[in-house]
């Protein structure tokens, strides 16, 4: 389509807002209203984080960590969206979702000075309240409204509930996904500064140095889920994530990002900084041949 064709379909989907999708023009006319509706949509989540900065228009460190984790979040979104190859209102929903997930965590760390939820709030209960207090979603059908909520409030969650309808439950798979690629990013950002050891607001306070919890090495090797009441060191907490990419992730993409990243081999590496524990090498060998099944 050359240029000129392109700004004559602009003006007449401009002139057209409501119509249905019936032909090359009109489909155009969708696109166009899809990205205009998700600038709307990201200027009311930025306007909201906005209210948290200060008056020389700064983030505490602890909120602009999460407004970084959620850009990155959204990157990671789009790529396995990509790699799925999710089409149309889909991809619109996909990003929102990825946008929204952790949204409750900006008044969670204001109110309680921490993100850990067990001593606080669920915060992705949180971010539905803040969601449809501001009525952030305001524009979007409401089938649509009700899968991006639901995919928020269960985010965070160890499963998601049996019944939950599909096409949500592949929203809240991609948040899930994308989120925990960016948890590994994370992680190995604060091994490479130092921060691991430093701040115990990023691992809950754990010991540092010690063996792996036989039981956690027991869920990590069979794929299951780990009890966080289980976490006792510092390798535990990292073991975890090497089990996410065992059993953990929805969809393929996710583990072939993972596999490019080199997640499992910086973990491994990390680990055996920590502890001599054989057990590390099992459950990092079980997670390399996770990586090559895709
Ligand atoms: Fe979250």
């Amino acid at each position: 389509m050359s240029s000129e064709q392109g700004s004559v379909i602009v003006r007449i989907a401009a002139q057209r807002p409501n119509n249905t999708c019936s032909g090359a023009v009109l489909c155009y006319n969708f696109r166009l209203m899809t990205d205009q509706r998700l600038k709307i949509l990201s200027r009311r989540f930025i306007d909201y984080v906005n209210t948290f900065r200060d008056s020389s228009g700064e983030l505490i460190p602890m909120l602009q960590l999460k407004l970084t984790h959620t850009k990155r979040v959204v990157q990671n979104a789009r790529r396995i969206m990509q790699g799925e190859r999710w089409q149309g209102p889909s991809l619109l929903e996909g990003e929102l979702c990825a946008l929204l997930h952790d949204i409750g965590r900006f008044s969670q760390f204001t109110e309680f000075g921490t993100f850990r939820d067990s001593e606080s709030v669920d915060h992705a209960l949180r971010g539905v309240e803040i969601i449809q207090k501001l009525d952030i979603l305001e524009g979007v059908p409401a089938p649509a409204a009700q899968r991006i909520i639901e995919s928020v409030q269960w985010h965070n969650k160890k499963a998601l509930p049996a019944e939950m309808e599909s096409s949500a439950a592949a929203l809240a798979h991609l948040v899930r996904d994308a989120d925990k690629l960016d948890i590994f990013k994370v992680m190995i950002e604060a091994v490479k500064d130092g921060s691991i050891e430093t701040n115990p607001e990023i691992t809950w306070g754990l010991s540092i140095k010690g063996a792996p919890n036989p039981e956690v090495v027991n869920a990590v090797i069979k794929g299951k889920p780990v009890d966080y009441s289980q976490i006792h060191a510092l390798s535990d907490f990292i073991l975890i994530q090497v089990g996410w990419v065992i059993n953990g992730f929805h969809y393929r993409t996710a583990l072939q990002i993972t596999g490019e990243r080199k997640v499992v081999e910086f973990h491994h590496k990390y680990l055996n900084t920590l502890t001599a524990s054989p057990a590390i090498d099992l459950c990092c060998d079980a997670a390399y041949t996770a990586l090559r099944s895709v």
